[in-house]
């Protein structure tokens, strides 16, 4: 093992919150939270939204931080140093480095496609859809081509695997620092064109006009389940990130910087999609194809299409990247810390692996297409066991270890570091924080996770 003193930190603290934010704004908040408010009434359920993100995203982000802020370590390190080396916690690390390869193998093939979707873009394809069905069509063929998905897949990793091998300030927190400002630039230009086309009432009062009658019980457990993936909570990302956080800075603040951004960031790609899509008359329910197939058409109808449509697969290629770094990082990690690899080695070596993993979901579109099992194809295997098991059973004992195990006092106490001047003024806040952590996640994750399995 290593001595902390050669352990790297973050540079600042706005790197370790960049950093943080990166892993947390992905896929999860462009692909998927604008398709689920389109298939869940709009404005209702980013209200729902908002409500799981601050009664399970915010105080299992102080958790999964101050694990790692307390220990130094990656998960398995971490676990194993604050159980005293208790064989199962220090298995229910591995679980993470275990999520981390199983995720990034999978995430990486979306991910390769909006690589793909940005040269589609620059060649001027989204400028010639006359049909809706022509852009899904489109998307089929692409995907359905082997060397085209594996090609990007591949493309994708190894740009990954570029910036986790510079390490934690020259590469992360360097990269970081210039792709999340990057990323939030792109986004407001992207929503203001959005609001200034003309008809945009319609996609406005879709976001903003509450109707809950199509708010069911499901549709919390959607929204928490959306509220803690979109956190990158669950498997260690956040406790890696925080390792490497300094004991002077606040884990309070830096946190719930983190959340609101992620949450804005959810919000406004909603503000940025729904009323340019209402404005060209789209349906917002189509589901997972929402970006890949329907975005596409609104791009050809909209002025100035041939622009934006490259401008949005970048910014999703730019979310999409700061997210599967931290999964490697996770990796890495452990690897570095605990087997004394050096972290070029680790890089290179489970970055290969994660791709050998990969290869077959993204085949799972073409040559693999009927290799199923329960009706699911490597790709939804991969997405299900990592998004509906592994998830939710880290966020749940991440939860159980802190509130049975570590117990209030000691953790507490941690959190307090770099927060005192927070503690000395909102006292209560430490008892209230660690009530959420010991009772109410753990009841809300549960309930997540049997709906997840289909059970409730
Ligand atoms: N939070 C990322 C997203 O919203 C996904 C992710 C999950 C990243 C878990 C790291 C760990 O797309």
């Amino acid at each position: 093992m290593l001595k902390d003193v050669e352990r790297e930190k973050w540079g600042s603290r706005i790197g370790f919150i960049l950093a943080a934010a990166g892993s947390a704004v992905g896929l999860g908040n462009i692909w998927k939270f604008p398709y689920l408010a389109g298939e869940n009434g709009g404005a209702a359920f980013i209200l729902v939204y908002l409500f799981s993100v601050i009664v399970i995203g915010l105080p299992l982000i102080y958790a999964e931080i101050l694990i790692g802020r307390t220990t130094n370590r990656n998960p398995v390190g971490a676990f194993v140093t604050l159980s005293n080396n208790h064989p199962f916690w220090r298995l229910f690390g591995f679980l993470g480095v275990i999520a981390g390869f199983s995720i990034l193998s999978y995430y990486s093939v979306v991910a390769g496609w909006t690589l793909g979707y940005i040269f589609e873009a620059i060649k001027g394809t989204f400028y010639s859809f006359s049909l809706p069905t022509d852009a899904a069509n489109h998307f089929n063929s692409l995907t359905g081509n082997p060397y085209w998905n594996v090609s990007y897949f591949i493309l994708f990793m190894l740009l990954t695997m570029s910036f986790v091998y510079f390490g934690v300030q020259k590469g992360i927190e360097l990269g970081s620092k210039f792709m999340m400002p990057l990323l939030f630039i792109i986004l407001l230009v992207l929503l203001v064109r959005s609001l200034t086309m003309e008809n945009t009432n319609l996609g406005l009062s879709f976001l903003i006009k509450l109707d809950w009658s199509v708010v069911r019980p499901g549709t919390f457990l959607l929204a928490l389940g959306q509220a803690f993936f979109s956190l990158s909570l669950g498997m260690g990302a956040m406790l890696t990130y925080g390792s490497y956080m300094n004991k002077k800075d606040s884990i309070i603040s830096s946190g719930f910087s983190v959340v609101t951004l992620d949450a804005s960031v959810a919000i406004l790609a909603a503000f940025a999609i729904f009323p340019a899509l209402f404005a060209v008359g789209m349906e917002p329910n189509a589901g997972p194809g929402l970006v890949f197939h329907t975005l596409p058409i609104v791009f050809t109808k909209m002025q100035g299409g041939y622009f934006f449509a490259i401008l949005f697969f970048i910014l999703l290629a730019l979310a999409a990247l700061t997210s599967t770094i931290s999964l490697l990082e996770v990796i890495t990690a452990y690897f570095v810390d605990e087997k004394g690899w050096s972290r070029k080695k680790a890089v290179i070596i489970f970055g290969s692996l994660t791709i050998l993993l990969g290869i077959p979901s993204a085949l799972s579109f073409n040559v693999l297409s009927n290799f199923t099992i329960n009706s699911l194809n490597f790709f939804d295997l991969i997405d299900f066991i990592s998004s509906n098991i592994f998830l939710p059973v880290g966020g749940f004992l991440i939860s159980i270890f802190i509130g049975y195990f570590l117990g209030k006092e000691k953790s507490i106490e941690n959190l307090k570091q770099g927060s005192e001047s927070f503690f000395d003024k909102y006292y209560w806040f430490g008892n209230i924080w660690f009530f959420f952590i010991r009772f109410v996640s753990p009841i809300l994750i549960f309930l997540v996770f049997l709906r997840s399995l289909g059970l409730i």
